[in-house]
Order: C-alpha cells, then sequence, then structure tokens
C-alpha cells in the first residue's frame, strides 16, 4: 500500500554519487539559499544568570556576536539548564515567542525531563517579514541563490550550537534541534547543514519543510512563494506551478539527516501542511539510512493512527488529533524517543 502511495508522487531518487554534497546544493541552490561560512569565532557573553522554577533550574540570558563582512552583529538566546550540575542532552528550539514557557513551550515538563532547553526568538535574528534588516544585512545580497530568512533563523541555531559546545551543563554530543511549522522548516535546514545536530525535530512543518512537494493538496509551492517569498532564495519561485518537473523533493531535506535522528510530527486536521505527504516524506528518505545500513522510518504498510507513534527507527513519527499547534502531547512524544534512543 505504501508502496503504491509513493509511486503515485513520482519522486526524483535520492542522489548515488555523492548524497549529501548534491543534495544540500540542490536544496541551497533552488530553495533556501546558499549560506555564508561560519564566523571564524564567536563571543558569547553572560548578560543575567537566575534560579528558575523555584531554583530547580538556572536560566541565563546569554548574548553571542560575531563579525560579519559588514558590522559585527549579535543576538540573544536564553539557556534553561537543570541545576544538579551535571551535563544533559538539549533542545535548541526557535520560537515564536521569546517568553519562556510559553503556549508552544512547556519548559518546566522539558526540565523535568532532564533536557536543558537553549531558546532562540526568531525575530532577534531578523524580522518575518520582506524587509531586509538584522542578519540580512550584514551579507552581501544575491537575487537568485542568496539565502532567504529560513537560511539566516539555521544559521542563528548553529551559532547557537557554537555555543552550546563550550558549555559543561551540555551534553555536546546530545543536542537536537526543533520548530514549528515555518520553524521546522527551519529546524531541518539547519541540521541538514550542521551535522554537530544529533537530531531534528520537525512538527507540522508542512510545505518546503517535511512534506513532499509533488501530490501536495495543501499548501503548495505557488502558495507559499507568493505570501513569503522572503523565506527562500530567489530561484524557489520559479518552481511554482512546476513540482513535477524539480530536481529535487522534501525527502532530500529529510535524507540529509542520515544516519542520525530525525523526528516528523504531524496533526491530523492540519491539512495545509499535509500529514500525508509529510508522512511519505519519511518512507521515502529511509533509503538513505538503509544505504547506512540502518532502518529509517520503521512502519507498517500504511499510515499510523492517531496516538500511535512509530519510535523503533532511525525516523521517529507520529499524528495526533486536532489541529496546527505545537503541543504538550509532541513534546513528550519527541522526549519518549529521545529517551528511548538516548539522543
Ligand atoms: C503559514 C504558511 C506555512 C507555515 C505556517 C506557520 O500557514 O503558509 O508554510 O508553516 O504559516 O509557520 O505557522
Amino acid at each position: 500500500m505504501l508502496k503504491s502511495l509513493l509511486e503515485s508522487r513520482h519522486l526524483p531518487p535520492l542522489p548515488e554519487e555523492n548524497p549529501r554534497q548534491t543534495m544540500l546544493s540542490l536544496l541551497a541552490r533552488e530553495v533556501y539559499g546558499v549560506s555564508p561560512a561560519a564566523p571564524d569565532a564567536i563571543h558569547a557573553h553572560i548578560e543575567s544568570d537566575e534560579p528558575a522554577f523555584g531554583g530547580k533550574a538556572r536560566l541565563r540570558r546569554i548574548r553571542i556576536s560575531f563579525d560579519t563582512p559588514a558590522i559585527p552583529f549579535s543576538f540573544p538566546y536564553m539557556l534553561l539548564t537543570p541545576a544538579d550540575g551535571r551535563a544533559h542532552p538539549a533542545f535548541a528550539a526557535i520560537n515564536f515567542e521569546p517568553a519562556i514557557p510559553h503556549k508552544y513551550l512547556p519548559a518546566e515538563e522539558i526540565i523535568d525531563h532532564g533536557y536543558a532547553l537553549a531558546c532562540l526568538y526568531y525575530q532577534d535574528i531578523t524580522s518575518d517579514s520582506g524587509e531586509w534588516d538584522g542578519l540580512a544585512m550584514c551579507y552581501p545580497r544575491n537575487e537568485n541563490t542568496g539565502w532567504g530568512k529560513i537560511g539566516m533563523w539555521a544559521f542563528a541555531l548553529s551559532r547557537v550550537m557554537d555555543d552550546l559546545q563550550t558549555r559543561p551543563e551540555i551534553d555536546g554530543k546530545r543536542i537536537c534541534v526543533t520548530g514549528h511549522s515555518r520553524l521546522g522548516k527551519t529546524a531541518l535546514w539547519c541540521a541538514a547543514q550542521d551535522e554537530r545536530f544529533s537530531m531534528a525535530v520537525s512538527n507540522d512543518s508542512g510545505c518546503a519543510g517535511a512534506a513532499l512537494a509533488r501530490g501536495n493538496t495543501g499548501e503548495r509551492v505557488r502558495n507559499i512563494v507568493t505570501r513569503f517569498p522572503y523565506w527562500f532564495c530567489g530561484n524557489y519561485a520559479a518552481w511554482a506551478d512546476r513540482e513535477a518537473e524539480m530536481p529535487f523533493d522534501q525527502h532530500m531535506l529529510l535524507a540529509l539527516l542520515a544516519p542520525r535522528r530525525l523526528y516528523v510530527s504531524s496533526a491530523r486536521e492540519d491539512a495545509w501542511a499535509h500529514p500525508e505527504n509529510e508522512f511519505l516524506s519519511c518512507v521515502a528518505a529511509s533509503d538513505a539510512w538503509r544505504a547506512c545500513g540502518l532502518e529509517g522510518l520503521s512502519t507498517p504498510d500504511s499510515m499510523p493512527q492517531d496516538l500511535s507513534p512509530l519510535h523503533r527507527g532511525h525516523i521517529g513519527y507520529h499524528i495526533r488529533p486536532f489541529g496546527h499547534f505545537f503541543s504538550r502531547t509532541d513534546w513528550l512524544m519527541h522526549m519518549a524517543y529521545r529517551d528511548m534512543h538516548r539522543v
């Protein structure tokens, strides 16, 4: 059943020659734009440091600065760590709001599960608009292949990663980047490029995220490039209504996580993000894990029922009831998967 469903999408196969470089350059050139090289060094300054949640955690505001071709750039992020002095695995979460916790971010529960939490508010990097501000002003602009805002947010997450690697409270080998919706697209593109992340979580990321573009009856390339052209490089707009001709599809973005861990979560009523295509994308990407002798998605021959997570393989997946939201239910599943695989 899954085989015929997948065949109906007519996907380009994953490249066999030099797959990582081939897929990265395709997606950079055609979708997200080319990111600049990492800065030679970053500087981190602790702006505040206080007990949180009655003292069981410690919350620090850390400002990261680095040189760019224009002016030096800096941004803050918040680091919440259990206060027991041990090294903890972490989530690097890119968020729609600066507040901790907030409706998408059950921070205390995350701490209680033994995870540290690095929080980046996305608009501290550049606005979510066509305005070329913040980090966008620091690098030369290229209309066709220059990075869009998803690329900029992803780049900032990698700078958070630079800092996390230096913190004794963090287990630097177990850092999972996570985000919801447009920020789920960002988390995937970040981990695709930055192999220091041991795992990525995409929650309801949909079009230009986890979901295949071919056969997508929710958001199409035309919709996204019309409303949000600035998330992408200029070249992406050329694929509006031409999905069938694209030399790539979103399973390649997921495949770039191999042989590391990936988790995709969908919401049943989120037709715009197209759960079936998010799931099929995981099935198609599994070839990349197979090529490494590993199991990608471990699934029966149909889409799972609500709240019946697929946690066995290197790709975790669940679908839950209700709509577009980063729910506590999703977080609990993501943490259950991480606990199970110690990733
Ligand atoms: C819009 C957009 C989606 C995006 C979502 C979000 O619905 O079309 O692509 O994922 O916003 O970020 O909430």
